[in-house]
């Protein structure tokens, strides 16, 4: 069943058989960045913040390397290199279509970002749509919906489910419902599959927010029955500045073209006539190929390593993470679900007699580590799980009021950064 895809790695048929064509993990750039800290020392840099955005793979930045000598135009050229790049463009818009198990016919649109696609999903609703969405969600995901429906932060899984069937039930007319397939905060995987069912029983569609599942676990968009995701290449390990939304067509080829100019327009008038195909339609101006060239490479790269070792390696270290900051007093994870929630590689937790941002400080310029502090641009559900409520203050990503750590994981993190984030933390506490 697919939600068990979701939910249990380790239970998954791809963990339990090694794949026959399976490579070994690639290498990320920067994984011998050496950082100074204090006292003027240097000291290799402990990466704890894949969640904000990963490394380069290698592979990534080869396939940039090669792309640039035949740079040139896209969709407009007849010369040799913009034949090519062109080819290449289109050719990574397969490679994702492939790498999140799109149906056929589901448009796959190049954005900025993961925010650049909701917002451009959101353009696109029907007439009258309302949008249901959790307070655990990323502003990406909560905040540009024109009719909201807002629920709170469920109990448990199978609450979460109830209570978008009973909200979808009320709404009359088009709907969507919007789900993160992993929270950016607790790492817990959410129950996608359940979620997309109910939304089909009562007439709506399913935005699923991929941007922290695709880098840590398989998505089969297909399997799942869902209906559109978003996700962003620089948390893909393909920090070149592409996203993508991917999914059915309709609302996409009806929908106000997200960006009016060259491109989008089959001809121009008296009047416009612009084109029905989803990709043209909202791709318009000279699109960012090398972002999407590296978006497909990052693809390619996970896919040719297979899940089997990513997720191993990345369930090893965070269990290992989780158990060391667990035996510290005073340490305190943020868990919607629990413990034995299954989750991908991010812990957020805060640290008694500290502040988030003291704890980052104190990490980084004390024992080279990065991680994250702050909300994380999740405000609801941080103040939830905190218990705080929210003030004058919290206009921004970045403020420490009520605040907490995040550390997070992935291809290139070892056990001697988790073993280092676990002594430095017992280090801070020791001090108090
Ligand atoms: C779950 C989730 N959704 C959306 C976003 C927004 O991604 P981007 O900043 O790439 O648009 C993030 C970024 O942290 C995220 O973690």
């Amino acid at each position: 069943m697919s939600t068990l895809t979701i939910f249990s790695s380790t239970r998954t048929p791809e963990a339990a058989a090694p794949s026959a064509t399976s490579r070994p993990i690639p290498a990320v750039l920067g994984a011998d960045l050496e950082v100074p800290v204090k006292g003027g020392r240097l000291v290799g840099y402990a990466n704890l913040d894949y969640a904000a955005s990963a490394p380069c793979l290698e592979p990534v930045s080869a396939a940039v390397t090669a792309a640039l000598p035949a740079y040139s135009s896209v969709h407009r050229g007849a010369g040799y290199a913009s034949q090519l790049t062109t080819a290449r463009y289109e050719q990574a818009r397969h490679t994702v279509r492939a790498f999140v198990g799109a149906r056929p016919d589901d448009s796959v649109i190049f954005t900025r970002n993961t925010t650049d696609a909701t917002n451009l999903l959101a353009g696109c609703l029907p007439e009258g749509t309302t949008t249901v969405v959790f307070d655990t969600e990323h502003h990406a995901s909560l905040l540009p919906w024109r009719h909201a429906v807002r629920l709170a932060p469920p109990a448990f899984p199978g609450e979460a489910v109830r209570a978008a069937d009973e909200a979808l039930a009320a709404i009359e007319g088009p709907k969507l419902l919007v789900v993160t397939a992993a929270s950016n905060v607790t790492g817990e995987l959410w129950p996608i599959a359940a979620l997309a069912h109910i939304a089909h029983r009562h007439g709506a569609r399913i935005l699923v927010d991929a941007a922290q599942l695709v880098p840590h676990r398989r998505l089969n968009l297909t399997a799942l029955d869902l209906d559109y995701v978003a996700f962003s290449g620089h948390k893909l390990y393909a920090p070149f500045g592409a996203g993508a939304l991917v999914g059915r067509r309709d609302w996409l080829a009806e929908g106000e073209p997200y960006l009016k100019g060259g491109g989008a327009v089959r001809s121009v008038g008296e009047s416009v006539e612009w084109h029905d195909d989803p990709e043209p339609r909202h791709e318009a101006g000279t699109p960012n190929v090398l972002g999407a060239i590296a978006l497909a490479a990052a693809c390619d790269a996970l896919t040719a390593t297979g899940w089997t070792a990513l997720v191993r390696e990345e369930e090893r270290l965070i269990a290992r993470l989780r158990s060391g900051l667990a035996s510290i007093d005073g340490v305190r994870e943020l868990s919607l679900w629990g413990d034995d929630h299954p989750r991908v590689g991010i812990v957020s937790f805060t640290v008694a007699g500290y502040s988030a941002r003291e704890v980052a400080e104190a990490l980084s310029g004390e024992y080279g580590i990065g991680v994250r502090d702050g909300k994380f641009c999740a405000h609801p559900f941080v103040r939830h799980l905190l218990g705080t409520s929210g003030g004058a203050s919290d206009g921004d990503c970045a403020d420490d009021t009520g605040s907490a750590v995040r550390a997070s994981i992935g291809i290139g993190s070892t056990q001697e950064h988790v073993d280092r984030l676990i002594e430095a933390v017992r280090d801070l506490v020791s001090r108090c």
